[in-house]
């Protein structure tokens, strides 16, 4: 008998982390988790790691000798300002790998006779506004406007949107007998904030830096400059948004792929917040153009009615609960405790 289990990959980044510590509270689920690096400290004793690539095909097919997946959430990923170093690398993980998992998630709904629920992870990347005044003509997209991204990361996640649409709809749509498919939802998540990780690799990352970088006492020079605006949310809303959309029935979604979002606001504006905790915070503007211009090709704000009606989508913190209640205090013990 295998035993039953949810496969997290990409469980040691910053999602990752989060998704852990909240699903493993949950009774009856059994953890198994890959990522190229180990998990953070805590984690391991909670679900059963294993360290290696989820494009090694030999060591998926070990795993499912041994569970019975029945959920994949699926981050792993090279994210915006990382791919655009490595686009063709970028393309393996994130297009290939994710099919590698896609393959996997059909094979196992097919043996089990029940889909495999597949959560993916989108992104504010797979928008592509041209200019800044379009983008101030659209403040809040919706899911079908403006699907033009202009980075390797925004093809990436978009594509396999659509991958993850076919494997739920139209997979083997010319066998004589139609295969029970896959289960694929996704969220196209708006920069993220965590009060307990520092990002890497991304291109919204500079909200989170500066915050971090004010409460350690460091100054931070902002990437972009201060009239940027792009939606932003916390860490437990991502997560609360990832579990809300795996547990609604599938006969309530209208869509596959949902905006979901919580507060926008400009890189001033966020420095005005950070000044107002910590006032003596040293911030300054020096924009790089480059990836000031992904950016700039990135929505201002999304529109998520869809989600707030199919499955009663709602951030818990709004811009200032989240400063408030979850970012600053949980920050300020962070550094203090080091
Ligand atoms: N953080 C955000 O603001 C944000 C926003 C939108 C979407 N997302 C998406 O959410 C997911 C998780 O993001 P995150 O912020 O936790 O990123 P992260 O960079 O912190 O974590 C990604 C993890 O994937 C692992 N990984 C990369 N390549 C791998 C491979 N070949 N095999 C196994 N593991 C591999 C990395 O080691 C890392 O631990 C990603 O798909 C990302 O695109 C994140």
């Amino acid at each position: 008998m295998r035993k039953k289990g949810i496969l997290i990959t990409g469980a040691s980044g910053e999602i990752g982390d989060a998704l852990i510590k909240n699903l493993a509270g949950r009774e009856g689920t059994q953890i198994i988790t890959l990522d190229l690096k180990p998990l953070a400290a805590g984690n391991e004793n909670i679900v059963t790691h294993v360290t290696g690539d989820i494009m090694d095909s030999s060591l998926l097919a070990r795993l499912v000798s041994e569970y019975e997946i029945s959920t994949i959430y699926h981050l792993a990923a090279l994210l915006s300002t990382r791919a655009e170093f490595t686009p063709e690398q970028a393309h393996r993980v994130n297009v290939e790998g994710t099919m590698g998992l896609l393959k996997l998630a059909s094979e196992q709904s097919q043996w089990r006779g029940e889909p495999v629920l597949f959560i993916f992870p989108s992104s504010i990347a797979a928008y592509g506004l041209p200019d800044l005044e379009v983008k101030t003509q659209f403040p809040r997209v919706r899911e079908w406007e403006w699907n033009y991204p202009c980075t390797m990361y925004g093809c990436n996640k978009l594509y396999c949107e659509m991958l993850g649409i076919y494997y739920s709809q139209n997979y083997r749509q010319l066998a004589a007998d139609r295969p029970v498919m896959l289960d694929f939802r996704s969220v196209r998540f708006p920069g993220l904030i965590s009060a307990f990780t520092v990002p890497s690799g991304g291109t919204s990352d500079y909200g989170p830096e500066m915050l971090h970088a004010a409460a350690k006492g460091e100054p931070y020079a902002c990437f972009v400059r201060e009239d940027t605006c792009i939606p932003f949310m916390v860490m437990p809303d991502a997560i609360e948004a990832l579990l809300k959309l795996a547990e609604t029935p599938v006969s309530a979604l209208s869509r596959r792929v949902y905006n979901v979002t919580s507060f926008s606001l400009t890189a001033a504006q966020f420095r005005e917040l950070v000044l107002r905790f910590f006032p003596n915070a040293k911030i300054s503007f020096k924009p790089d153009l480059q990836r000031q211009k992904i950016v700039d090709s990135w929505p201002a704000g999304l529109n998520d009615h869809d989600a707030r009606r199919d499955w009663g989508w709602k951030p818990e913190y709004d811009l200032e609960r989240s400063f408030a209640e979850y970012l600053v205090p949980n920050i300020v013990s962070r550094y203090r405790s080091k």
